[in-house]
């Protein structure tokens, strides 16, 4: 079973998106467990506080360090296995499908939710999280970037998709977007009256034409919006 535990001051953010379609099927199949760990439960003085103002002066709060720590040794002392840590943060290495693989071959990732301004970094480097972002554009917390991270990996756990091949040809599997897809109508007349026709090799019954088309189209689409891709 693939384990994914969250440290976040707002557990019932969870399982949000994650209950749902196939992957809450696989929540519900024990295909994946999901435990979420509450910063709060961790704070240092009487008020409970897990954050203070940051040194140097600026806007907002940072979470402290000896609570971050505190939250993961509490994961760490009943875990047998080892599977890597990860920080949501806008300011971490972008995500991509790579990683998304490599998390999932793990037996599980522990993912921590920034909030505020972020987290003390000297918990980052000292305990070993891997910074990910999920695009350059800022969120108030990790809590949407992790249920996309965790999304994308138990998707990929065996017995999670129904066809396998779906897998294989999707988007980015050759650094490529993937081809257009076309079903019934095969003739589509808009509301304008506008007649949409499906492409003829689709129906044509040549699979050999159909996967050069669709190879094609790939190229076509990924060099008008992902130029960045093919250069890889
Ligand atoms: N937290 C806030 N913004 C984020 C982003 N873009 N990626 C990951 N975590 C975030």
């Amino acid at each position: 079973m693939w384990r994914a535990k969250i440290i976040t001051i707002y557990p019932e953010m969870f399982p949000g998106v994650l209950g749902y379609s196939i992957i809450g099927k696989a929540l519900k199949d024990k295909i994946w467990s999901l435990d979420t760990i509450n910063l709060n439960e961790f704070g240092f003085d009487k008020r409970n506080s897990i954050d203070d103002s940051p040194f140097g002066g600026g806007p907002g709060m940072v979470i402290r360090p000896d609570v971050v720590e505190r939250a993961v040794m509490s994961i760490l002392k009943n875990l047998k296995i080892k599977i890597p840590l990860v920080y949501m943060t806008p300011s971490g290495r972008p995500l991509n499908q790579q990683d998304i693989v490599r998390f999932s071959q793990q037996k599980g990732i522990i993912i921590l939710c920034g909030r505020f301004e972020g987290v003390d970094i000297r918990v980052i480097d000292s305990l070993g999280f891997e910074q990910i972002s999920i695009g350059d554009y800022v969120l108030t917390g990790g809590e949407v970037a992790a249920q996309v991270l965790v999304e994308g990996c138990v998707r990929l756990l065996p017995g999670v998709l129904g066809h396998a091949e779906s897998i294989l040809e999707e988007s980015f599997s050759e650094n490529l977007l993937e081809y257009p897809h076309y079903t019934r109508p095969k003739i589509w007349v808009d509301k304008s009256g506008n007649k949409h026709h499906v492409p003829d090799i689709l129906v044509s019954g040549h699979h050999e034409k159909i996967k050069e088309w669709r190879k094609e189209k790939s190229i076509e689409i990924t060099k008008k919006y992902r130029p960045d891709l093919l250069k890889k």
